[in-house]
């Protein structure tokens, strides 16, 4: 599951051979770590409207070493490039190249982060070319740039300001090692809702939240770095994986549940599970997942309907459930896992695909059920994540799969887990029927 190749690279005699033989260069992400500061180094934040002096000020509150200018050949842990009140392309000509003159100062693992509107609440057709240009401007940007550093968006829609707690949510997400692995991908902040946690390094303290699939592998990782942000945990797992299942729940002092989430009743048993624990719910994160490949000529019943009943069909019933449950009631939040499967498409995974899409199809379809109630629902779609089912990729194909993204290299259990402890805070909360990938700006497909 190591990725030796990238620590062989990352410096001395490897590194040079490597640069000399034009083969990918990855670097040691940088990765959160409680107690280190958000970035190393000053942040830049250019930009010469309101909300970027407004937003130039709520980070002098975090303690940031905020630039308004760039000062020649200081090295900058970010830029954030806000272009909040585009009206047509050609007003984006004067704030972008002024930040592509700072490109070559950014410190290794650096962060460029852009604040723009969505171009689908745009009326006016040069309005929306210039919001939309901002897509293909970053997504370029993010492949263009390196050493570790990452370009990511916001996007506020038309109640969204550059300070609402979601935004800055996103933005210190972006801006952290916990988003090691996001890059050239967009959040949209949808409203003026959400909170900023009192104890940034507990944000999830006072929450309870399941786990789905947590003996092992990304789910074993969601449950620890839940545990870590401050949530208690109800990690469920089929009964044969019990032991396992007991050891992880041990590690994060939770409860462990041992249950097939495709039974009918698995969204019952899990509300009275929580019910009568914690008398209540906040957050449910569906990452149980199983592949069963073949080619789509080849495929059968027992295979098809098995990934489907599992993937997507589980979590349906499960959300059914709780949105009729009254211990799940308080700003809920619910995280399910996808794939770039479920974007892209892969050979051999046709019924994975569909059910990897169908979990993106339901997220953006409950949104509006669950945000009713104050809640919340996301996605995360990994890509390369090395774990026990990555590593049976025969080897050729494995370094292939790996290397072809921004990043070159894959990623980690972590990074998924990082991704889905942002979205499962209430500092996410205005942010609901997204789809965030965690795949390094995968080059493969979508
Ligand atoms: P894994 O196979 O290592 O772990 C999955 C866990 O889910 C296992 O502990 C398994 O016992 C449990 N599980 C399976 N069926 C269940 C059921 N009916 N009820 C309860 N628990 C059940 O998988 P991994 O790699 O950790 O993947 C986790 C999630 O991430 C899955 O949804 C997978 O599709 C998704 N994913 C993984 C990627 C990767 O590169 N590993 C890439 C993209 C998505």
């Amino acid at each position: 599951m190591s990725d030796k190749y990238t620590r062989l690279v990352s410096h001395g005699l490897g590194k040079d051979l490597a640069k000399r033989l034009g083969l990918p260069q990855p670097v040691v992400l940088r990765r959160h770590e409680p107690g280190r500061p958000l970035i190393d180094g000053p942040v830049l934040v250019q930009g010469s409207t309101g909300g970027a002096d407004e937003l130039a000020a709520t980070l002098l509150d975090w303690n940031l070493d905020v630039r308004r200018h760039a000062i020649p050949k200081e090295k900058l842990g970010a830029i954030i490039l806000v272009l909040d009140e585009l009206a047509h392309p050609g007003d984006l000509e004067k704030p972008v190249l002024t930040a592509a003159a700072s490109l070559r100062d950014l410190a290794p693992n650096a962060r460029v982060i852009t604040m723009s509107r969505t171009a689908g609440s745009a009326t006016e057709p040069a309005t929306a070319a210039a919001r939309q240009g901002v897509d293909g401007l970053l997504r370029s940007l993010a492949k263009e740039l390196r050493a570790g550093a990452t370009g990511n968006g916001i996007l506020l829609a038309d109640g969204a300001r550059t300070t609402s707690p979601a935004a800055l949510g996103a933005l210190r997400f972006f801006i952290s090692g916990r988003s090691a692995f996001v890059d050239g991908q967009f959040l949209t902040v949808s409203s003026g809702a959400g909170q900023l946690p009192d104890d940034v390094e507990k944000p999830l303290a006072g929450k309870v939240a399941v786990v789905t699939g947590a003996a092992r592998g990304i789910g074993a990782a969601i449950a620890r770095t839940l545990y870590r942000d401050g949530a208690t945990l109800i990690l469920v797992d089929i009964p044969a994986a019990g032991e396992h299942l007991a050891a992880v729940a041990n590690e994060v002092h939770g409860t462990a549940l041992q249950l097939d989430i495709s039974r009918d009743d698995a969204g019952q048993r899990i509300i009275d599970h929580a019910a009568a624990r914690h008398g209540r719910l906040d957050i449910m994160i569906h990452n149980a997942g199983i592949t069963r490949d073949k080619l789509l000529a080849n495929m059968d019943a027992g295979r098809w309907n098995s990934v489907l009943a599992v993937n997507i069909a589980a979590q349906l019933r499960i959300n059914e459930a709780l949105l009729a449950s009254e211990h799940f009631r308080d700003s809920p939040r619910i995280v399910s896992v996808a794939s770039t499967s479920g974007i892209a498409g892969n050979r051999g995974q046709t019924n994975y695909a569909a059910s990897k899409a169908g979990v993106i199809g339901m997220v953006r379809a409950t949104a509006a059920l669950i945000g009713e109630r104050g809640g919340s629902i996301n996605a995360v779609a990994p890509g390369f994540i090395e774990t026990e089912m990555t590593a049976r990729i025969p080897f050729a194909t494995r370094e292939v799969a790996r290397r072809l993204n921004s990043l070159q290299q894959g990623g980690r259990p972590g990074d998924v887990a990082e991704a889905i402890a942002f979205l499962a805070s209430d500092a996410a909360g205005g942010i609901s029927g997204e789809v965030l990938r965690v795949c390094g700006q995968n080059l493969v497909g979508a």
